[in-house]
C-alpha cells in the first residue's frame, strides 16, 4: 500500500514559463539557422528529453573530466562555500538539469539552517519535475519552487519574488556556451535579481592542454556525437526533417587563439535535406559545418574581468585537485 505523503505537493511548486508552442521556437529558429551562412543552431535545442538523458551520459565519461573535477570540488569544500554567504539563505539554480550536483550544496546548507528553498530554473520541463521529486524525497526540510524557462525567462520571474540571502548556482559548463557578450548579459540580468551581499557560485573549466580538451569533447563511445547529432534526430521528429544521420558526422576541436571548443555537425556528402514542417529545403556541400555549441575555457584573469564587468566582486576560487577546473564565489558588489 502506498502511504500518502500530504506535505508533498505543499512543497513544490513548478512554474512552466517554456511557450505554450514550443514547436514554434524551434521551427523559427532551425529556419533561421539553417538560412544562415555559416549554417548554426542553438545549443538550447540540444536538452529535448532524450538530449538531456545523453548529457547526463557525457557527464559520466572517463573523458569528460569537468563533472567529476566539480563534483569532486564541492564534495570537499560544499561547508566552505556554503559560509562564505553569511545568514539564512535561498539556493538558486540557473540550469539545474538532473541537479545531482546540487545536492552537495542542499546537504551543506541543511547542516546549517533548519529548512532550505530551493529554486532552480532549466529549460527542460520534465528534467525539473523528475529531479524535485528525487529531492524532495531525500531531503524532508526542503521546499522547490521551479521555473521551466530559459535563463532570461526565469531570471525575470525570479526577480519578482522577494527572497532572504541568497546563493545561486551556475554550475557545470554552462557558462562556457556563452561567448563573451553573451556572458556578460547573463551575469549582468543574474546580478540585478541578487541583493547586495547575495553571492553567486559560477563553475568554470579552465584552459589546458589540448589533447585533454579535445578528447573531453570527443569521446571514444560515442556519446558526444550521439548528443550532437541528436538536435538533426530531433528536427526529423519533430518539424518532419529528412536528415540521414548516417550522412553526417560530429566535430569538435580546441581553437586555441579564440580559447573555445568549437562543436558543429559536418555533412559528409554534398546532399539536399527537406524539412517538411518548415516547407524548406537545404542544400549542404560535402565537408560543409553547421556550429552548434562553443565551450569557452577560462582563467583566472577572464573570471575577475568577467565579475568587475558584471557588478561582482570575486571573492574566492576554490580548484579539484588536478586543477581542471575552478568553481568561483562571486558577491553582489
Ligand atoms: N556545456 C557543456 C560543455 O560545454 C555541453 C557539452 C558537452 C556539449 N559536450 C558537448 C555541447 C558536445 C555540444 C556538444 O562542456
Amino acid at each position: 500500500m502506498v502511504k500518502p505523503e500530504p506535505t508533498r505537493d505543499q512543497r513544490l511548486l513548478i512554474h512552466n514559463l517554456v511557450r505554450r508552442d514550443p514547436l514554434t521556437g524551434l521551427a523559427e529558429d532551425v529556419r533561421k539557422g539553417l538560412s544562415a551562412q555559416p549554417k548554426r543552431f542553438l545549443p538550447k535545442y540540444f536538452y529535448d528529453e532524450l538530449g538531456s538523458q545523453l548529457f547526463e551520459a557525457i557527464c559520466l565519461l572517463p573523458e569528460y573530466y569537468l563533472t567529476r573535477a566539480e563534483n569532486e570540488i564541492l564534495q570537499r569544500y560544499s561547508d566552505e562555500i556554503a559560509a562564505a554567504v553569511k545568514g539564512q539563505k535561498t539556493l538558486l539554480e540557473m540550469g539545474s538539469g538532473s541537479a545531482s550536483k546540487t545536492r552537495l550544496l542542499i546537504e551543506a546548507l541543511l547542516r546549517s539552517q533548519d529548512e532550505l528553498l530551493f529554486m532552480p530554473v532549466d529549460i527542460s520541463a520534465t528534467a525539473l519535475e523528475s529531479s524535485s521529486r528525487i529531492l524532495l524525497q531525500s531531503y524532508p526540510r526542503l521546499r522547490i519552487e521551479a521555473f521551466a524557462a530559459d535563463y532570461f525567462a526565469g531570471l525575470a520571474e525570479l526577480g519578482k519574488k522577494p527572497r532572504r540571502r541568497t546563493l545561486a548556482l551556475f554550475l557545470g559548463s554552462n557558462i562556457s556556451n556563452f561567448d563573451t557578450d553573451e556572458a556578460n548579459r547573463f551575469l549582468r540580468a543574474m546580478r540585478s535579481v541578487l541583493h547586495e551581499g547575495d553571492a553567486l557560485l559560477l563553475g568554470a573549466d579552465l584552459k589546458k592542454d589540448r589533447t585533454i580538451l579535445e578528447a573531453a569533447y570527443n569521446d571514444a563511445l560515442g556519446v558526444t556525437s550521439a548528443f550532437n547529432l541528436n538536435v538533426l534526430a530531433r528536427i526529423n521528429r519533430e518539424l518532419g526533417g529528412t536528415f540521414d544521420l548516417h550522412a553526417f558526422r560530429h566535430r569538435a576541436f580546441y581553437n586555441e587563439a579564440a580559447g573555445r571548443i568549437e562543436i558543429y555537425i559536418e555533412s559528409v556528402v554534398k546532399q539536399t535535406v527537406r524539412i517538411s514542417k518548415l516547407d524548406l529545403e537545404v542544400q549542404f556541400e560535402s565537408g560543409e559545418l553547421i556550429h552548434t555549441e562553443n565551450s569557452y575555457k577560462y582563467d583566472m584573469a577572464g573570471i575577475a574581468r568577467l565579475a568587475e564587468a558584471t557588478g561582482f566582486s570575486h571573492s574566492r576560487t576554490w580548484f579539484d585537485s588536478q586543477e581542471r577546473f575552478s568553481s568561483n564565489l562571486l558577491l553582489a558588489a
